[in-house]
This record gives C-alpha cells, sequence and structure tokens, in this order.
C-alpha cells in the first residue's frame, strides 16, 4: 500500500462548523427501513430447522504465549493426542465466572487504545502476538439437543468470525477455520450427546490480522445451528439463473442432493417460485433420481415467469424460490426430506466497453461507495438494523452502488442491499489460487449468486507485488476461471493501482481502476474491448464539522479541498468519470469512516477521515455534493454553520452544493449575490461575518423552490434526543439509532458543541454503543456516556425479548458545565414472533 506522508498530504483548506443527519433524510430512512422485513428463519423450512445460536453465551479472554492463562491449551504436547479429551468442553469445566453476552461480539472495541504505530491499522487496539493478554478469546455455550435428533444431520454454522478459530464439543475437537470473513460449518452430528446438555467452546485468535483496516475480534457475525434429515440439499449449491427474454424471464435451477443415510434413496426436488405477497406463481419439478448411500446428485430445472417484476436499486423486486427434496414414491406416504428458501432477483446486466453499465437494457451510472464493516459503539459487531440503516444512509446521498471492501460482507448487508436496492461489487478477501484462496471465492460465489444486487465479483485488491510477475496473470486466470464455472452470468474484475501495462489487467473482465485517473484514457484506447468501473476513487479528507484545517488537533476542512497524495476531491473525481461513458461510474473511498488507516493523520486519529459520512453516519458536507449530482431530487445545502464567535468583519467562505438554477446568499436579510449553479460544481462566497441569519435560496425555472438557512445559536440550554424511530421489535436484535444533540433557548441545536452527555437506559433494552464521529475521540464505545463532537452524538440501543418500554435518558454531570436539564425519550419495543433460536 503507498505508504502515508502524514501532515504535507494536503492541498489548503480554510474555515469552520458543523452539519447532521437532516430530519428529512432520518424519514426518508424510516421509509426505507420500514420497508426491510422483521428477520426470518434465514432461509429454513419444514423439516429443516434453522435456529439462530447467538444468545446465552460466556466468554473470556485467554492469552497468547502463556498456557496457564489459555485454560491450559498447549500447556504440553498432548492436547490433540487423544480425541475427546478437551476438558474445557465437558460438563467438568465450570465457566460461571465467564462474563455472559450474546452473539454479534466484537472484543476489539471494548478494548482500550494503544500508542502504539505498529497498531495504527487496526484503529490503535491492542491485537496481535505482541499482546497476547487481549489477543485470544473463549467463547462457551451449553445447550440441548433433543434424543429425537439423533437421526438428523446437525451443523453449526458460522457467518465469518475474526479469527483462527477453533471449535471443540463435548470434548472433542470440531475443527478450525482461519480467515475472518468466510462462513465456515461443521457437521457436529456424531459429536452430540442426544437427550443431554452439550458444551461447546470456540477458541478466537486474532493475532494475525486479514487486512490493513480494522477488523475486530471474535464471532462478530451470527452462528446457526441447522438441522436437516439425512437426506438434505447441500449446502450454498441452489443456484437460480434467471435470463430475461423479451417480457418473460427463463429460470434455469440447480442444486445438490446429498444422501447421508444408509440406505439409497429415490427423490425429486420440487420448485415453487413466490412472489413479493407470498403467492405463488410458478412451479416446476426435477425429475427424480436414486441417490445411493453416501452419495450426492444434481438436479436441475427450468421455468419460466412471464411479465416478472424486475430489480433495481428504485424498484427492488424480489421473489421467493422454495427448493424441497420430496420422496418419489407419493404412495408410500413418506415426507418431504428437506426444504429451503432463497431470494433471489429477475434482472439483467451488461457491461459495455464503450458505453459502460446497463440495467435491465437501461444505462446506468454506478454511483457507489467503498465501505468497510465497522460502525460506532458496536466495532464489527453490527446488529443486522445497522446494516440497512448504513445502506439507508448511502441511498439517501443518492448511491446506488457499494464494493465490499475488501472481504466478502456478512450476509445481512447483502440482503439490506438486495431489500433496499443497493447495487455491489462483492470482493473476495485472499487473492490467491492456493486452496484458501480458492475455497474462499467458492463460498462468497455459492454463498450470494443468487443475490440481485451483486453486479460483479472482484478478485481482490491493490496486489501489487504479484501483479507484475506472471504468477499475478496466473493466479487471476484461475479465479476468473473458477468465477465462471460457477457463475456464468456475472463478469469478474480485480482493483487495480498499479501495473497498468502488464499482461494482469488484461485478464479481468471489467477493468477496474484505482485512482490514477493519468492512465484510464490511455488504457482504454490501448484495450478498446474491456469494460471498465472505477473500483476505487477519491479518497477525500474531511472532518464533520470542522471549517480550518488544524494539523495541531487533526482536523481536516470539510470543504472539499483536501485529498491524500494519491486521489482527488469529490469534486475532480466525478466530473472525470461522468464526462467518460465508457468508465461506468466508480466507487468513491469511502462512504463511512472506518476504525484504522487513520488518514491523514496518526495518533491520537483513531480512525479514517476518508468517509463522506462519520463513524456514526452523520454526514459530512461532501455528502449534499454526492446528493446533488447522484441524487434525483432538489438539494440546497449551504455551509458553514454560523457561529463564529469572535471573527466579527472576517471573511468566512461560504459554499453551497446545489443542483438548482441559481442561488442567491443573504446575510441578515442582505444579499451577497446570486450565482448561476454550473454542472456537478459548488458554489462560494466570501462573506463578511456577522452573527445573524445566513440563508440560502434555490431557485428552479425562475422560482424559489428551496431555502436553507444557518443562524447562529446562543449557549446549550437542553439535550435533545431523536430516535430513528419510535417502536422497533422486542427481538434482543433490533436496535434504535439515537441522535444526541443540544438546543439554545430558541431550540436551535448548537453546531460547534462539544458537551459530555451522560445516559441511562432502563426498561426493555440495553445500551450497546456510543459514538460521536469524531476520528480522534478515544472516549469508550460502550460506555454509557459520550461529548458531542461539533453538536452532535448517537446511542445505540438495543431490545431485549420482552416487549414494553426502553426509556432513554440524557443529562449532563457536575463538571464540566454547562448543567442542562435532563431530558429522556420512550421507544416502544413491539411483541413479534421470535426468530428460532437455540434453547
Ligand atoms: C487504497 C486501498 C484502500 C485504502 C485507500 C486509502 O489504496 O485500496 O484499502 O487503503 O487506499 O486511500
Amino acid at each position: 500500500m503507498t505508504s502515508l506522508t502524514r501532515r504535507d498530504l494536503f492541498r489548503s483548506s480554510l474555515a469552520v462548523s458543523a452539519s447532521a443527519l437532516l430530519p428529512g433524510s432520518i424519514q426518508r430512512a424510516h421509509a426505507l427501513l420500514a420497508r426491510y422485513p422483521a428477520p426470518e428463519a434465514a432461509g429454513a423450512t419444514v423439516p429443516r430447522e434453522r435456529l439462530l445460536f447467538d444468545f446465552g453465551w460466556k466468554f473470556v479472554l485467554g492469552h497468547g504465549s502463556d498456557p496457564a492463562r489459555d485454560l491450559g491449551f498447549g500447556m504440553g504436547q498432548g492436547d490433540f493426542s487423544k480425541s475427546g479429551e478437551f476438558w474445557f468442553s465437558t460438563q467438568k469445566f465450570d465457566d460461571s465466572k465467564w462474563r455472559d453476552l450474546n452473539l454479534p461480539h466484537d472484543w476489539a472495541v471494548e478494548l482500550p487504545f494503544v500508542r502504539d504505530e505498529e497498531q495504527q491499522s487496526h484503529g490503535y487496539k491492542p491485537l496481535g502476538r505482541r499482546y497476547p493478554e487481549t489477543s485470544i478469546g473463549w467463547y462457551r455455550r451449553t445447550f440441548d439437543i433433543p434424543k429425537a435428533d439423533e437421526s438428523r444431520r446437525i451443523m453449526i454454522e458460522f457467518d465469518g468470525a475474526f479469527r483462527s478459530a477453533l471449535v471443540f464439543l463435548n470434548g472433542y475437537f470440531i475443527g478450525r477455520n482461519d480467515n475472518g470473513y468466510a462462513p465456515f460449518r461443521f457437521d457436529v452430528s456424531d459429536f452430540l450427546r442426544y437427550g443431554e446438555k452439550n458444551y461447546l467452546v470456540v477458541r478466537m485468535d486474532a493475532s494475525f490480522g486479514d487486512g490493513w483496516f480494522y477488523e475486530g475480534a471474535g464471532i462478530y457475525r451470527h452462528v446457526w445451528l441447522t438441522k436437516t434429515s439425512a437426506v438434505h440439499l447441500a449446502a450454498w449449491e441452489t443456484d437460480i439463473r434467471p435470463t430475461l427474454k423479451g417480457a418473460a424471464a427463463s429460470l434455469s435451477l440447480g442444486t445438490v442432493v446429498r444422501n447421508e443415510s444408509s440406505q439409497e434413496v429415490n427423490c425429486s426436488v420440487l420448485w415453487l417460485v413466490l412472489d413479493d405477497s407470498g403467492k405463488t406463481v410458478a412451479k416446476v419439478v426435477s425429475p427424480a433420481k436414486t441417490i445411493a448411500a453416501d452419495g450426492s446428485a444434481s438436479f436441475t430445472a427450468n421455468m419460466s415467469l412471464a411479465n416478472p417484476a424486475l430489480w433495481s436499486p428504485e424498484s427492488p423486486s424480489l421473489y421467493t424460490a422454495e427448493v424441497s427434496v420430496e420422496p418419489h414414491s407419493a404412495s408410500l406416504d413418506l415426507q418431504r426430506y428437506d426444504a429451503e428458501r432463497i431470494t433471489f432477483g429477475v434482472r439483467d446486466i451488461k457491461w459495455d466497453p464503450d458505453k459502460g453499465f446497463f440495467l435491465n437494457g437501461k444505462h446506468v451510472l454506478i454511483k457507489g461507495t467503498c465501505n468497510h464493516q465497522d460502525h460506532a459503539g458496536v466495532g464489527a459487531a453490527l446488529p443486522d438494523r445497522l446494516q440497512s440503516f448504513r445502506i439507508a444512509v448511502l441511498k439517501e446521498m443518492g448511491g446506488n452502488a457499494v464494493r465490499t471492501s475488501h472481504n466478502m460482507p456478512t450476509p445481512e448487508w447483502v440482503e439490506a442491499c438486495d431489500r433496499l436496492g443497493m447495487m455491489m461489487m462483492c470482493e473476495t478477501r485472499l487473492m490467491s489460487s492456493n486452496a484458501e484462496g480458492i475455497e474462499q471465492l467458492e463460498t462468497m460465489i455459492k454463498r450470494y449468486r443468487n443475490s440481485p444486487s451483486i453486479i460483479l465479483w472482484s478478485m481482490g485488491n491493490e496486489e501489487w507485488t504479484m501483479m507484475p510477475q506472471p504468477q499475478g496473470v496466473r493466479v487471476v486466470d484461475d479465479m476468473i476461471k473458477r468465477s465462471h464455472e460457477l457463475d456464468p452470468t456475472r463478469m469478474c474484475a480485480a482493483a487495480v493501482n498499479a501495473s497498468f501495462e502488464t499482461h494482469f489487467p488484461e485478464q479481468l473482465d471489467v477493468m477496474g481502476f484505482n485512482y490514477n485517473l493519468k492512465v484510464h484514457d490511455k488504457y482504454h484506447k490501448n484495450h478498446p474491448k474491456q469494460p471498465s468501473v472505477g473500483s476505487e476513487t477519491a479518497s477525500t479528507v474531511s472532518t464533520r464539522g470542522i471549517y480550518e484545517t488544524d494539523t495541531l488537533r487533526n482536523w481536516v476542512s470539510a470543504y472539499d479541498l483536501n485529498h491524500t497524495a494519491w486521489s482527488q476531491l469529490a469534486e475532480e473525481w466525478w466530473k472525470f468519470y461522468s464526462a467518460r461513458e465508457w468508465l461506468s461510474g466508480g466507487f468513491a473511498w469511502t462512504g463511512f469512516d472506518y476504525r484504522g488507516e487513520p488518514t491523514p493523520y496518526g495518533w491520537p486519529s483513531i480512525n479514517s477521515q476518508f468517509g463522506i459520512v462519520d463513524m456514526c453516519g452523520f454526514p459530512k458536507d461532501n455528502f449534499y455534493y454526492y446528493k446533488a449530482w447522484w441524487g434525483s431530487e432538489p438539494v440546497l445545502h449551504v455551509f458553514p454553520h454560523w457561529n463564529w464567535e469572535q471573527r466579527d468583519g472576517e471573511p468566512i467562505s461560504v459554499w453551497v452544493h446545489s443542483n438548482l438554477d441559481s442561488v442567491e446568499l443573504l446575510l441578515n436579510g442582505k444579499s451577497q449575490g446570486s450565482q448561476k449553479v454550473q454542472p456537478l460544481t459548488h458554489l462560494e462566497w466570501k462573506v463578511k461575518y456577522e452573527p445573524g441569519v445566513l440563508e440560502a435560496r434555490g431557485t428552479k425555472d425562475g422560482k424559489v423552490v428551496l431555502t436553507e438557512k444557518r443562524e447562529t445559536a446562543g449557549e446549550p440550554e437542553a439535550i435533545r434526543l431523536t430516535p430513528d424511530r419510535a417502536e422497533i421489535t422486542a427481538d434482543g436484535e433490533d436496535v434504535c439509532v439515537l441522535r444526541v444533540e443540544v438546543l439554545d433557548k430558541e431550540g436551535r441545536p448548537v453546531p460547534t458543541a462539544e458537551v459530555p452527555i451522560l445516559f441511562k437506559v432502563t426498561g426493555k433494552g440495553v445500551l450497546i454503543g456510543v459514538g460521536n464521529g469524531d476520528p480522534n475521540c478515544q472516549e469508550s464505545d460502550k460506555e454509557p456516556k459520550r461529548s458531542l463532537f461539533n453538536g452532535l452524538a448517537q446511542v445505540i440501543v438495543q431490545s431485549t425479548r420482552t416487549s414494553g418500554t426502553i426509556t432513554v435518558e440524557a443529562y449532563t454531570g457536575d463538571w464540566p458545565p454547562p448543567k442542562l436539564s435532563p431530558t429522556q425519550v420512550q421507544i416502544t419495543t413491539k411483541e413479534v414472533e421470535l426468530r428460532p433460536a437455540v434453547g
């Protein structure tokens, strides 16, 4: 990776202020999220059971170099010498002193920050071989398995865990998984104690990282216990491939059935397709086959859908396929063996070397962002609702695509993209054709190939050592070949930042340009048959609510003025890409700020400042640049704030992002002049500061259609809490995201406030994290308190599994001032059918 020189990376800067998630955008996010259905049983249907295995775990930190502090694990030579002797996963072991928690869980976010430059990529968290005491985590769960399950196949499935998992059950070693992103599963049927208690232990070792960004630590994604009959659908083998032909879609269907019984079986596969409303719209049966004991067989079929509802970001219509394995001989009155539900969508994609990207026959510019996977307060352990909250923020900005940099995403991120309408470039972590690399790639493709949101597979990112070598060409060729075998419907790209003149980029179906705007035209001229996309662009840096770069305080002005040495401003890259249809659009680095890679500064910054929104999802001002030129609504955004005490008479740079015809700026009713909006360009005035009201009036077709004001706010008088939803579900998973701010006596938010606020959450919910979007804030993510940063903070509250009311109180302490009157809000938690879970 290009190494970052700290303070010298900049192009200028000036001035001051704050911006927030505007009430309108919160409302729109609500509406979007309301369309997101309550979590289902994640694809299971009778007789299969898929039980959420998230609740009721015990946890303790172990030790990476001292076995005595690591449950004695590795004390001598013999741990693995005989099967069944791992006592910590037997009833003899006492875990009563371990901590209680629910998954998903990230222990890294709970750790203190350490000033150690080696740890900056990981957000200055003490993880790694030099921090043995905080790099190992043990999880333990006791559970019952009924006697009646003895004839079933039982799997434990991890959606992803960081990192190097060792799994033990009832004294037996079950298996391991190294990488931190791909899902993994173990058939534990042979090791269970039927009709008795079972003891599951998972040792996670985060001593090695997978990437160069914050990755969390622990079981940060869901775990499942899946029970099937001995004859069952093989994992992730069901493949539904719709092809649009005129007004109809033909569906080519395929799956694999495993027979793990001791007798041969004769079965067929029944395919039902249900529309959005649950109505069956198509049905077909794959002809019966005989499957030998311990064998498996592939089943295929074709069907067609007349006038299917097409999936698109504007209208993300989905279908459900219910796939069931039926005994062939109905006369024997046997029950179906297994069934699963797969969500899919019908849409047509095409990458054209000259004209760019087409969705359902329509030219669509990719307005994308790259994103890592962590959020304020919770680190990498995001509740499902927070995944869709984040997608809603990016959609609100006008974004229509995300890139899962630089690893395969959590299933709920993909699901949120499918349901909310967000296209995706889906990337694997390890660019390699070694066994592990191919396994990760296969898992990613098989796991997600039915998701309509995915428009492109990415083989990897900036592999600068490999790309110019012959190995690089061979590796990427193998990966692409395997991808095409598993999914001939999608093209493959990689994110390329060097070696443009070598054979490496020529292997890609779609060229992914990272930065390097100087090479694009020449490359395209030399490779006229290869479609392209901006796999990574921008890397603009800014601090929310700051309008004057201050290198001593690690602040970067939020005017669109600063970027790293290898990148561009928002306005620069988007103008460049908009002028070249063949580039298909691109993915800005990044949508959200993220922990680690503390660019452009180092310590005490603990996160990056690349985000268009901060760690909480509060917009920085560039959000409105993108909204103006990516979105479809009229936009008028004026900044900075208008609280410039002691700067009377000084010129303040006032910017407006708008897509209207012209904008007039007024200060205390006096016109500062009108300016015509030039496409893809901001407007700028220099205004002599005097307190009062700064007003922008936006005109379209000769009429003022939007006005926006910035008023000088007074001292903080009151606290305001704004929940993103008044009602959430009482399932122990759903979350409410609250915005915290302080108001002056006129009720105006104070945009510069840094007030420390304390919180108390009572009733049917718990506080699971706090944040404020300050890249330099080293306050705890988990304690019930947070200072506002430029007027804002965020509290995330999770429901319990009992319905009722959650009360969130916010107040200030005795010191430091100001002392503000407390406030509180109530959130209703509504009873819902819980998704089936391990008891
Ligand atoms: C890119 C890299 C990203 C991130 C970014 C920062 O080169 O792919 O992961 O490090 O730089 O600008």
